[in-house]
């Protein structure tokens, strides 16, 4: 009997990936500056650039610092710079006041950059708990989290950092209805062009831990925000969210965190077909750095690779505290 296969194989899948010029050619996917944008930490003071410890290689910036830094990442290419500022404790009040203060450090800090950098587009994280007692985005009464008293003190919040020149005013919060709230006050006062990218599917998660600490809310954190971020066992209501968070007028959605939710990154985009980012959150950062620094993995390498999952899942751009060690490597 003679064999009725060819005596190789049918498809030689190889073939395609013999050199860097034919991998190149038929990649699908590519990172590129464009898709960055960079969380930033902003202190109080002068000339302050203090490390994060649970964050190798993150800084807290005082507000000079930090308008010097978008300097550089504009140059970088990098199109987008997300600000977070770490509130001192005494400013942290019941009513959350500071989070709508003309003056508070993240307008402050928009007027800065936009001063020097007037190209970079700044986002701004809308949530109370940079300036609440107790850590939570929202008002807590008798251990609830308020939501409709907490949307309407964000839609303050939003409406000062929409005049002090934001770009896009990013809700981090996960309250209900505020992002039609917000895009009505922001529409009201004449600020059509800002953007709104919702942090529509953010789950409450074990990952934000370094983060906590980078704004100095871990302390403060009572309890957990499990009554109004997600639960990570559920993939169909962060559909829901993001369709109710488009029709009440965002204009980007955001999965959060990222690597261990690119399922629902992939299902937001082949959904909805919308601009749709991920988060790479503090948590991921810190363990790609801490693997690195023992010298268990390439850091570099797993930087790179863990950036380009986030573009196969679908997204259009991440947020990454690596985004300026990224550019430098992308732009050779
Ligand atoms: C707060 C907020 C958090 C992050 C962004 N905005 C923390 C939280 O929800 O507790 C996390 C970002 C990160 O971990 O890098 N509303």
């Amino acid at each position: 009997m003679k064999p009725t296969v060819a005596p190789f194989p049918a498809a030689r899948l190889r073939r395609t990936r013999v050199t860097p010029a034919i991998r190149g050619l038929v990649r699908q996917n590519t990172l590129t500056t464009d898709d960055l944008i960079w969380p930033v930490f902003v202190r109080d003071g002068e000339g302050i650039e203090e490390p994060v410890s649970s964050m190798p290689g993150v800084l807290r910036r005082s507000v000079d610092k930090i308008a010097e830094a978008a300097v550089e990442a504009q140059a970088l290419g990098i199109p987008a710079i997300c600000l977070f500022p770490y509130t001192d404790a005494a400013l942290k009040t019941e009513d959350c006041a500071e989070a709508w203060s003309p003056d508070n450090l993240c307008n402050r800090a928009i007027r800065a950059i936009k001063a020097v950098a007037p190209d970079i587009a700044v986002m701004t994280d809308v949530a109370l708990d940079p300036y609440n007692i107790n850590g939570h985005d929202g008002y807590v009464v008798d251990g609830e989290i308020l939501n409709d008293e907490t949307v309407e003190a964000l839609v303050k919040m939003s409406l000062a950092q929409a005049e002090a020149g934001a770009d896009i005013i990013g809700p981090s919060d996960m309250m209900d209805g505020r992002i039609g709230a917000m895009r009505s006050a922001l529409e009201a006062a004449g600020h059509r062009n800002v953007s709104i990218l919702s942090y529509a599917a953010k789950y409450a998660s074990g990952y934000y831990g370094p983060f906590r600490d980078a704004v100095g809310a871990s302390g403060a954190l009572q309890g957990d925000k499990k009554t109004y971020q997600m639960d990570p066992g559920n993939s169909d209501e962060a559909l829901r969210l993001i369709e109710r968070d488009l029709q009440e007028g965002a204009d980007m959605v955001m999965v959060k965190p990222g690597i261990a939710y690119l399922d629902i990154c992939y299902r937001v985009k082949s959904t909805f077909g919308t601009p749709t980012f991920a988060y790479q959150v503090s948590g991921e950062y810190a363990m790609i750095q801490a693997a690195a620094q023992n010298g268990w993995i390439d850091g570099e390498k797993v930087m790179l690779e863990s950036l380009m999952a986030f573009k196969r899942a679908g997204c259009d751009g991440i947020l990454s505290y690596f985004a300026p060690q990224t550019a430098r490597i992308l732009n050779g």
